[in-house]
């Protein structure tokens, strides 16, 4: 039987709160678990609650935490759901599921570990999603990559992504300015061979960067750019509006400066040992 009236739409100051209750409390339950950081959760789940993705899709899942926040939004806009894609061996304690069910978010997430990469349940996505014509229905609304960092694996996976994110879809790219030098313990999947070892071009540059700048920025199919504290690179596909970039800062400069002076003295004390 109906209650004979209907509930109050909640005001905004109330929404508003909730949003802030619902924040705080995702983070509460991944605190201490690597590796999204607070901060960038928050960005996260901020830009979910107001694109409202109904479909969304996360390449390198590791503990969960990430997935956790993007859940946390989703669940908070009432709808939407997200797959989280990490290699088939990978092996994490606590693990995705674990974070998940603890943050009570685990109906929102599909969590993937079927292949050696991410780029090999792109192809299925794709070929699943074409016709014989080759036209490919995106699926996508957001994608956050945050995966191997290797020009040869990401260079891929972002046109894989490319074909899968529906016009207006966003793309953000974590560890803009990652190193292999800068990561010494990091061997690169899947690079040792055929490929060979890393030449000192590819040990030193970021390779996440060149895919941002010679790849994501220079395809037809994403118009709209944010490089944020020069670690984030935001991509949003949109066919119909002229090329936008941006350069965009959450933090106080003095931060931002502090962080690149801590780079250039840890670089520099490398090279002099
Ligand atoms: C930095 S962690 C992800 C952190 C997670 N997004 C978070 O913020 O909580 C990177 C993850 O990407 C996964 N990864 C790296 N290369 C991959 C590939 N080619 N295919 C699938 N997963 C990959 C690693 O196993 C690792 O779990």
């Amino acid at each position: 039987m109906g209650l004979g009236y209907a509930p109050a739409a909640p005001s905004r100051a109330w929404a508003c709160q909730d949003a802030a209750m619902e924040l705080e409390s995702v983070a509460a339950s991944v605190a201490g678990i690597p590796f999204m950081t607070p901060d960038l959760g928050r960005r996260v789940y901020e830009h979910i609650r107001s694109t409202r993705p109904e479909q969304a899709l996360e390449l390198g899942t590791a503990h969960g935490v990430s997935a956790a926040y993007i859940a946390a939004a989703l669940e908070a806009n009432g709808s939407g759901h997200l797959i989280t894609v990490d290699h088939g061996g990978a092996a994490y304690a606590p693990s995705p599921e674990e974070v998940l069910a603890g943050a009570g978010l685990a109906h929102r997430v599909t969590v993937v570990r079927e292949h050696s990469s991410y780029n090999w349940f792109l192809k299925q996505q794709i070929e699943a999603a074409s016709d014989a014509a080759g036209n490919c229905s995106p699926m996508y609304d957001f994608c956050y990559l945050d995966g191997s960092k290797n020009w040869n694996i990401d260079g891929l996976a972002v046109v894989l992504v490319e074909k899968l994110l529906r016009s207006g879809g966003w793309l953000l790219m974590d560890d803009i300015e990652w190193t292999y030098e800068d990561n010494p313990w990091i061997v690169p999947d899947g690079d040792g061979r055929p490929l060979g070892p890393l030449s000192d071009s590819e040990r030193t540059q970021p390779h996440l960067r060149a895919v941002f700048e010679l790849i994501v920025k220079q395809h037809p199919s994403f118009t709209r750019f944010i490089r944020e504290d020069e670690w984030y690179g935001w991509a949003q596909k949109r066919t119909d509006g002229a090329r936008r970039y941006e350069l965009a800062t959450s933090r106080p400069l003095g931060t931002l400066l502090a962080a690149e002076l801590r780079r250039r003295v840890r670089r520099s004390r490398r090279k002099g040992s």
